[in-house]
């Protein structure tokens, strides 16, 4: 990356993506829903909890590799699902290669806008996520193409509650990119020339369409399409997530999970690992932050699944905040969105550096040459900071 494009924290990456991208598609990250409370409070809570850091005795060299899913990752934190439609000509593929690039791992959202194929070859370390939507043998299949394309996990997010409406306003996002809809676009798109151009040299314009959900080899449906299907779809039981664990047999993880007992029945349905998530607060606004749920549900079943937490994490420190009160791993979502939007795959590289920096001086600080070695003892944590939820 250019030493000018160069950034330093994932706040500047932000005001980049702002700067970058046409308001529609910089709102459609930004997402939230309703008051947007709870996607303040993932952010905010990781503010409230200090560091107990040391003075001297502290360890000259650190290890923040550990692993997930199965898969060795070189730093704690790995790329959640997001659907990336427009951000960048590459989408999905530039993520996946800068994670790659990185060690670490990926995870395909069903709906994004990159085949699984193309995505896996980029990132052999890539996590296929599905929701649950057009039912057992759909999913099946779809599973089945993305074992077929390399991918070397399973995610099933099925905390969705179809909420939408935020008092900042949505933005509206065509049917498909076609002239009428670009047309509609243009007076945002005129005062974004980076991105217009980023597109204007692949000749393509932003692909509104969902690959990974075509059926059968069929056309991909468009994203509203996919969406309307996946309404009409009846809701996923325990035991669906149960068989959906079976029929992959590999390493699979529930996202979403936000309560105890939650936990405990992902525990019972087999799963390998649990991602304590609140879908980065676009789903039912009022649910606490992620990181505030966390502990209660590290107690209770942290010896049994790892633990993945995801939400509001912008910097390496909180990552380890994360770890101390029992997470193995993070994902991120937004921070890598807009890394993507202000530098394309050299973007989400510089995000990940941003948070290997993080870690690696969080762990000087608190003298552990391990991500291992963090604990609660490490934190400073507020009377009333956790939200013990279905206890
Ligand atoms: C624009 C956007 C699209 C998302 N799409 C998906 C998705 O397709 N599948 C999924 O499991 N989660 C999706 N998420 C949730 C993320 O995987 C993750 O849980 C969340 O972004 C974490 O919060 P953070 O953005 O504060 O890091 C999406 C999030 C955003 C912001």
């Amino acid at each position: 990356m250019a030493k000018s494009s160069w950034f330093e924290t994932v706040a500047e990456a932000q005001r980049r993506a702002a700067k970058t991208l046409p308001k529609s598609v910089y709102s459609a990250l930004v997402a939230g829903s309703e008051r947007g409370t709870t996607v303040g409070d993932n952010v905010a809570a990781f503010a409230e909890l200090g560091f107990a850091p040391h003075a001297a005795g502290l360890s000259g060299k650190r290890d923040l590799g550990t692993t997930v899913l199965g898969q060795p990752i070189s730093l704690p934190v790995f790329i959640s699902p997001t659907g990336v439609q427009a951000v960048h000509p590459d989408g999905e593929v530039a993520v996946a290669r800068a994670a790659a690039a990185r060690g670490t791992a990926m995870s395909l959202s069903s709906f994004a806008s990159k085949s699984i194929e193309e995505v896996a070859a980029a990132n052999p370390q890539t996590f296929f996520q599905m929701y649950w939507t057009g039912g057992r043998d759909k999913m099946e299949a779809r599973m089945e193409r993305a074992r077929a394309a390399g991918a070397v996990g399973v995610i099933l997010t099925s905390d969705w509650t179809f909420s939408s409406g935020r008092d900042w306003g949505s933005p509206k996002i065509p049917e498909k990119m076609d002239l009428k809809a670009m047309l509609r676009l243009a007076p945002e798109c005129i005062t974004r020339p980076r991105w217009l151009l980023q597109f204007a040299k692949t000749a393509k314009v932003p692909d509104l369409t969902a690959p990974n959900l075509a059926d059968g080899g069929g056309p991909a449906p468009t994203f509203f399409g996919a969406y309307g299907e996946w309404m009409q779809t009846p809701l996923p039981t325990w035991d669906d997530v149960a068989w959906l664990r079976e029929q992959w047999g590999g390493p699979f993880m529930l996202k979403g999970v936000i309560r105890v007992d939650d936990a405990r029945r992902a525990v019972d349905a087999g799963v390998t690992a649990i991602s304590v998530s609140n879908h980065g607060g676009n789903n039912l606004d009022g649910t606490p932050a992620s990181i505030r749920a966390l502990p209660a549900i590290a107690d209770a079943v942290g010896g049994q699944v790892e633990i993945v937490l995801d939400g509001g994490v912008r910097r390496g420190s909180d990552t380890v905040k994360a770890l101390a009160l029992g997470a193995r791993a993070t994902m991120i979502g937004r921070a890598y969105l807009w890394g993507l939007a202000a530098g394309g795959q050299d973007g989400v590289e510089n995000v990940l550096d941003i948070m290997r920096g993080g870690i690696d001086s969080a762990l000087l600080g608190l003298g552990h040459s391990s991500v291992h070695d963090l604990s609660r003892s490490d934190l400073v944590i507020p009377p009333g900071f956790r939200r013990d939820l279905g206890m």
